[in-house]
């Protein structure tokens, strides 16, 4: 999703403009420029491209300036060129822009009849920026015009404005796309996430919906759509420069399937009870009455943070003996949601800037609904406007395949399944079971990232497949759809998943000698079930790689790529089984020499619909 930058101050304005789009790369893009305001003129540089392209522009125009704004465009409206590129500009405005105007047609019509403007792009921002200009022309202040012209807009945004009359100033707006005002002595930080500004401030303001932000050289002012004043309470970025650096690896997805080790220790870490076999969870902000009350979960995401849910559902119900509903966020937005105070909303979002999960949220509220977060990013608007909620801890996920935050999203979910489940229906012994699973996480998954070298050797073996097909059953059908997912989305390759027993109902047509499929088969109490589905499988003769259960030779039989896991906890067992399918993943990408951090098309945090 596109990300935005902008810096008012006394130091030139670029090198942080650069550096904080490059901290942002990581959302997808596929344009990016900047915009520096200095002795009334406004110098406007874009390239379409990798943000490489623009910094050799850069290096070529000098530009200077101590106030600016950047930009990277992930194309909504308008093909992906230097013309559709922010920043754009309308007579002395330059703006930059994140979300979709909706009504932008109908602006663009008047503004054509009624004050003859000119426009050079497809996009909807170049509307946005001439609407502020006609208002500039009569309003008194930068300020007054961005409100006019906003109050007239429908959709989302996340937008910086200059005027080169007003050098020493931006003024900033959301609604809908996060944007957050970062402070220092002498200058004012505008961005789309803390990674850009970190270095330079620790100081955060996280701006709400339909504010404005009047920023000058180390003072800023929020005002909301009624011109009322607002202040927000001041935020620290507890994030460090390492964190958002690769660290070694050659690409930040393999840093990020490594760590996990230490990323699953920081989310048990003091949230873990033996003795009472639950968990201590500080935020969830629900009377433990609620627990007794509640009818059922209801589970809403996107993409892997769905597919974790779709996990939690067969261990949540295990847990507690309530029901889990799972939705995608796209879909149970527009439905007409059977939801009542007995219900559970569950949020599980590693941005927590979805847009469709952020609006699927305002949908539960608005009917009454108590709603619990499973968020990475904090202080994102999700994590604010859930009634509790469960951080993730997982650190900066950069790259654009979900990987640890998978994982934390579904031990979040045992977590809340403990403390639930254990005010309900699980007892002690379970509870002290699964808390004893949860401790010995980290130096399974450990085992496993150690056998990288065996997995990528098996993975060279798949790289020129055309298709994949994933087969789990139980629990294990979510992590074959998570990891049909990651392969898809990171090589290309195209990929499906099914629970194993449905196989025989028409996907089984698919089989022959040329199609790998990824089965899992650990041990477990379907085992006897899982292995006549694998027979089936064996007999039409598919290029199995089994996902099997240390120790279980038996599986050589079936194929000489079997990829062994250790034994453990039917709850954490599901966990276990996606970490090879992560590098499995990341191997078959790199030898496919795709982007493996920015796959094409895609971006971190889908903030528009
Ligand atoms: C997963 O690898 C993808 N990047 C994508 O499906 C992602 O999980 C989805 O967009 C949801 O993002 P969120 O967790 O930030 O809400």
């Amino acid at each position: 999703m596109c990300g935005i930058i902008g810096y008012v101050g006394k130091q030139d304005a670029m090198p942080v403009l650069v550096g904080g789009l490059r901290r942002m790369e990581y959302r997808g893009y596929d344009s990016a420029g900047i915009a520096l305001v200095s002795g009334g003129h406004t110098a406007v540089v874009k390239r379409k491209g990798k943000i490489t392209n623009l910094a050799d522009a850069l290096t070529a125009k000098k530009p200077t300036g101590m106030t600016g704004i950047g930009h990277t465009r992930w194309a909504t409206h308008g093909v992906p060129n230097e013309v559709n590129a922010h920043p754009h500009q309308a007579g002395h405005i330059t703006i930059v822009h994140n979300g979709i105007i909706e009504n932008y047609a109908d602006l663009k019509e008047r503004l054509i009849k009624d004050h003859g403007r000119k426009f050079e792009s497809e996009t909807d921002t170049e509307v946005l920026a001439h609407l502020i200009s006609v208002k500039r022309e009569k309003d008194e202040s930068l300020e007054a015009a961005v409100l006019s012209a906003l109050l007239e807009v429908e959709g989302t945004f996340a937008v910086l404005v200059l005027d080169e009359r007003d050098p020493d100033k931006i003024v900033a707006a959301r609604r809908g796309s996060p944007l957050l005002v970062g402070i220092a002595d002498d200058a004012i930080f505008l961005a789309s996430d803390a990674t850009a500004v970190i270095g330079h401030t620790d100081r955060v303001v996280y701006m709400e919906d339909d504010e404005i932000a009047i920023c000058t050289p180390g003072k800023y002012e929020i005002i909301d759509f009624k011109a009322q004043h607002k202040r927000h309470e001041e935020q620290q970025i507890k994030l460090e420069l390492k964190a958002i650096e690769k660290a070694g690896y050659d690409h930040f997805l393999l840093k990020e399937i490594m760590e996990q080790p230490k990323t699953i220790a920081d989310i048990l870490r003091g949230r873990l009870d033996l003795d009472a076999g639950t968990s201590h969870l500080g935020g969830l902000n629900t009377d433990p009455k609620f627990y007794q009350q509640m009818t059922r979960f209801l589970t809403i995401g996107c993409g892997t943070a769905y597919y974790a849910g779709l996990l939690g559902q067969y261990l949540l119900e295990r847990m507690t003996g309530l029901p889990v509903d799972v939705e995608f966020a796209s879909e149970f937005r527009y439905r007409e949601p059977v939801v009542n105070g007995h219900t559970l909303g569950m949020i599980v979002t590693q941005s927590g800037e979805t847009a469709d999960t952020l609006a699927s949220l305002r949908e539960l509220k608005r009917r009454g609904t108590r709603t619990l977060g499973l968020v990475n990013v904090v202080g994102s608007s999700v994590a604010r406007e859930v009634d509790g909620g469960v951080y993730l801890h997982a650190g900066p996920e950069i790259s654009v395949a979900s990987t640890k935050a998978f994982t934390a999203q579904v031990i979040a979910q045992i977590l809340v399944g403990l403390q639930i489940g254990r005010s309900r229906k699980l007892s002690a012994t379970d509870g002290k079971a699964i808390v004893r699973a949860l401790e010995a996480l980290p130096a399974q998954v450990q085992s496993i990232l150690d056998q990288h070298e065996r997995i990528k050797a098996i993975s060279a073996k798949f790289a020129d497949a055309k298709n994949v097909m994933y087969l789990g059953r139980d629990a294990l059908y979510p992590v074959a759809l998570e990891g049909a997912l990651k392969l898809k989305e990171i090589s290309y390759i195209h990929t499906e998943a099914y629970p194993a027993g449905e196989m025989k109902h028409g996907p089984v047509a698919l089989i022959d000698e040329e199609l790998p499929i990824v089965y899992f088969h650990p041990k477990n109490d379907l085992y006897d079930k899982t292995r006549s589905n694998l027979e089936e499988v064996r007999a039409r003769g598919g290029r199995l790689i089994i996902v099997g259960t240390e120790g279980d030779e038996s599986l050589k039989e079936f194929s000489d790529d079997v990829i062994y896991i250790p034994d453990a906890h039917a709850y954490t067992q599901p966990i276990l089984a996606n970490i090879p399918m992560q590098l499995f993943a990341y191997y078959v990408a790199v030898s496919r020499g795709t982007d493996v951090d920015q796959p094409r098309n895609l971006a971190k945090s889908v903030t528009v619909e």
